[in-house]
């Protein structure tokens, strides 16, 4: 049976979508946490991300602000969340909260999709009160009278969509010219900058949201947990596909494809950081996104790549040998910074902080490249060890946190790596190999879980998997002939 949601011209389909997003409860729950812990006589401001233009009349691809769909669940553009310390009185009603979303419109709909409106933000999200961008901007609220005015500045730089009179730069520009009549910030037309620093006075604040929100989103619920294994888990199985199909003859990119397509065939909605494939000397630039090698060849392949599902992402990386097995080399560089990685895996426990997975990967790296004559003191380890061992994951990559203790349910990358650019002042062998392995913990009080533990990651593993067949490896086409 087929059920259409109808509106104007246009009929969707409401079959076969995804039936695990978080609740929302969820929402409600985390905008009562937000607002439990906000100044007295506060109101606090969310915007949606801003559209990106790439050129003319293409777009990127929308992607929601993190701290708007965390509070909210609101995925479109163009939309303000508004929450108030105290309970305010207007319009003869009470309300704590206010969503502004886009105002439906049936023509431009057409062209680039539904959108929930007033009554579907109602029913789809639970808010109960909900108005259209277009009232944001006939001063619905009165700003002046609050001592505090956190603000959540827009990701990105955003321009004015001249076709559009509610786009994000123009919620934006329009709070701005309110709150700046309250408090002095700088504003550049193209690029308001709020991150300059604000002295206590100050009744505009953008410092206090990050905190409280960052102080939140560290710590994962079982709802988000649910989230998050499913993207870890999509990206360890691609990661298996990957060494089962691995030949020499393959380019880069075509690795890369088939991590994004097993993505896509489990449902992840996008990557959650452009993909990383770089085949020997190319794995030592740390955030290599070319991957337009046409060849790998005999190297080992850097694979950094990470699935989003429902917003939340994976963050995994596996370096493996193209045809199937380590040279004595590469293995060497392997196992070395596979026993650093262990030791900070095994340090990842409530009550630690980030500097002891440092201390513990970084003095195995320093140590192992002084025993194998690559540096000849402990101070040069930074060389071919450059980046910190790990960083928070969630809803971001690089996940917002408040940098302290570790607590459970939290989740980390464990990812140490050793790079050897060609001409490095070392013997020769070692040139052009890079090696970074990644996996993302979970901290709970029983002690760290590996999350990304189906994608294999000693050689031994990965060399009996490698060995696997592929049905990849059976897809011949066509030359294309283009000359
Ligand atoms: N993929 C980026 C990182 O590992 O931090
Ligand atoms: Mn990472
Ligand atoms: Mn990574």
């Amino acid at each position: 049976m087929w059920s259409y949601l109808l509106w104007g011209q246009v009929a969707l389909s409401q079959d076969h979508l995804p039936t695990d997003y978080l609740p929302h409860i969820f929402h409600k729950e985390r905008r009562e946490q937000f607002r439990a812990l906000m100044p007295p006589n506060s109101v606090a401001i969310f915007f949606s991300n801003p559209v990106q233009n790439r050129s003319n009349d293409v777009d990127y691809k929308f992607h929601q602000d993190p701290n708007l769909y965390y509070l909210s669940g609101y995925t479109e553009p163009n939309g303000i969340l508004v929450l108030f310390s105290e309970p305010q009185f207007n319009d003869g009603g009470q309300y704590k909260e206010i969503l502004f979303v886009q105002a439906r419109d049936p023509k431009l709909e057409q062209w680039t999709g539904y959108r929930l409106g007033t009554m579907g933000a109602k029913e789809k999200l639970g808010f109960e009160y909900v108005l259209t961008a277009q009232e944001f901007l006939q001063g619905k609220i009165d700003y002046s009278k609050f001592n505090k005015i956190l603000l959540s500045k827009p990701n990105g730089a955003f321009t004015d969509n001249v076709n559009d009179s509610t786009d994000s730069y123009d919620l934006f520009e329009y709070l701005l010219g309110k709150v700046n009549s309250l408090n002095s910030i700088r504003k550049t037309d193209s690029n308001p900058d709020l991150n300059q620093p604000q002295n206590s006075n100050s009744r505009v604040d953008t410092k206090v949201t990050r905190e409280i929100v960052a102080g939140l989103r560290e710590i994962k619920t079982e709802d988000e947990m649910q989230l998050m294994r499913k993207a870890i888990k999509i990206a360890a199985v691609a990661q298996c596909e990957v060494m089962k199909a691995m030949h020499s003859n393959m380019s880069e990119s075509e690795i890369q494809g088939i991590h994004e397509y097993i993505y896509k065939k489990y449902g992840s909605e996008a990557v959650a950081y452009p993909s990383i494939v770089g085949a020997g000397a190319n794995g030592c630039v740390l955030h290599y996104i070319e991957n337009n090698k046409t060849r790998v060849g005999n190297d080992l392949v850097l694979m950094d790549i990470g699935a989003e599902y429902h917003g939340y992402s994976a963050d995994v990386t596996r370096t493996i040998p193209a045809n199937g097995s380590f040279t004595e080399a590469q293995r060497t560089i392997y196992n070395l910074v596979l026993k650093a990685q262990n030791a900070a895996i095994t340090d990842a426990v409530v009550g630690n902080d980030f500097s002891n997975l440092e201390n513990a990967s970084r003095s195995i790296i320093n140590k192992g490249l002084m025993e194998l004559d690559i540096i000849r003191s402990e101070e040069e380890g930074r060389k071919y060890y450059p980046h910190s061992v790990g960083h928070y994951l969630g809803l971001d990559v690089h996940d917002v946190s408040l940098k302290g203790k570790f607590k459970p349910n939290m989740v980390i990358t464990v990812e140490p790596g050793i790079y050897i650019p060609e001409g490095s002042d070392c013997d020769p062998k070692w040139h052009g190999i890079a090696v970074r392995i990644e996996d993302d913990i979970h901290i709970t009080e029983k002690g760290p879980i590996n999350l990304s533990i189906d994608a294999p990651r000693t050689v031994k593993e990965i060399e009996e998997l490698m060995k696997q067949s592929s049905v990849l490896n059976q897809l011949i086409l066509p030359n294309l002939n283009t000359n």
